[in-house]
């Protein structure tokens, strides 16, 4: 598809379309996070507090108004999936033993791991008393195979942790701890209507595809941006041992010594031996950065070509925008 510009949203337009309904959505968030034991209202409140993006809830709405849904479902499920999100930071901050997230400190520093696993699954839990809401089976399927691949992506990760990955290995990898939630939430906003399964394929092939993007672009900024545009810790993959793919680039391409550097690193989880700048040096030289930018570029352009044939409205305009603002994002 030939994206005529014309075609395309500005962010101010994407931000007036849902500007009621992301402020509904976190007001919903809020209201779900009201546990009877005052630390889990307390934990949940903090990290709704942090802010985000709120990309998910974002792709929920506008697969919803896609297909001319205008229910209060919606608000709900946008909820769901930022909730769903937030247990999954909880959980990965805690496994990372990351101390920031959202430019503060994060949940488990504040108040310790124990706490926080336990308030993480009272999250996934309160999320799915929400979809429950429906009573519609088929949005507790997506929400329960959802939960398993991410789940199953985060420990498939720590077992190849300072492993030399491959590519196939990686892109399996960040489909199920990232991508395949924003196919669900694409999909969710169809399935409030019960669009035909054609839709529902093409808004979660969408989702799926800049998914992808969204992950490859997240490991890129992890090895070039600094902690404070990130507002979580830097350079923390190589650190924590994973090959993300332009690391996964060079070590293809490197020679022996850089080859052996980057291997270091990810054995040693640090930097004592083997300088960060060494290893962007590396990466600069033999372009790797450009080719996971172009790897993340591709798929979000399949993200627009995947919606190709949803009729045209101002949520297809505002979906043909996001692909865009996630390759270029600094944070
Ligand atoms: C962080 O997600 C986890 C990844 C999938 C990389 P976001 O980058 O969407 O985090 P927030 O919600 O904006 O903080
Ligand atoms: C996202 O991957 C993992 C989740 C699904 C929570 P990362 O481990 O790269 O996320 P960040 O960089 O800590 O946000
Ligand atoms: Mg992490
Ligand atoms: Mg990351």
């Amino acid at each position: 598809m030939n994206v005529n510009p014309l075609s395309l949203a500005s962010a101010a337009e994407v931000f007036d379309l849902l500007r009621d309904d992301l402020a509904a959505v976190e007001a919903e968030f809020a209201r779900q996070s009201n546990s009877p034991v005052e630390v889990i209202t307390e934990i949940g409140q903090y990290l709704l507090a942090g802010g985000g993006k709120r990309i998910r809830p974002l792709l929920l709405l506008l697969s919803a108004k896609c297909v001319g849904f205008a229910g209060e479902s919606r608000i709900r499920m946008g909820a769901v999936v930022e909730m769903l999100h937030t247990a999954t930071l909880v959980h990965d901050d805690i496994i990372d033993d990351a101390k920031t997230r959202r430019g503060r400190p994060s949940a488990n520093v504040a108040w310790g791991a124990s706490k926080c696993v336990l308030a993480g699954d009272w999250l996934y839990m309160q999320s799915f008393h929400t979809a429950l809401q429906e009573r519609n089976f088929h949005v507790l399927d997506l929400l329960i195979t959802l939960t398993q691949q991410m789940v199953e992506g985060e420990l498939l990760q720590i077992e190849k942790l300072g492993r030399l990955i491959n590519e196939e290995e990686y892109f399996d990898l960040i489909y199920r701890k990232t991508a395949c939630l924003f196919k669900v939430s694409m999909q969710l906003g169809a399935a409030l209507a019960s669009s035909p399964t054609g839709i529902e394929e093409q808004l979660g092939e969408y989702g799926r595809n800049l998914g992808i993007a969204f992950q490859i672009v997240d490991d890129v900024l992890d090895l070039t941006a600094t902690d404070e545009v990130l507002g979580k810790p830097a350079a923390s993959d190589l650190r924590e041992g994973k090959a993300t793919l332009a690391v996964i680039h060079a070590l293809e391409r490197g020679t022996g010594a850089d080859r052996e550097a980057i291997r270091t690193v990810l054995e040693d989880g640090d930097f004592s031996r083997v300088k960060h700048g060494t290893i962007l040096e590396i990466l600069r030289r033999h372009g790797s950065l450009e080719y996971a930018m172009d790897a993340a570029r591709a798929y979000a352009e399949a993200a627009r070509q995947s919606i190709a044939d949803v009729p045209a409205s101002a949520s297809r305009r505002a979906l043909l925008w996001v692909p865009g603002y996630v390759t270029s994002r600094e944070q």
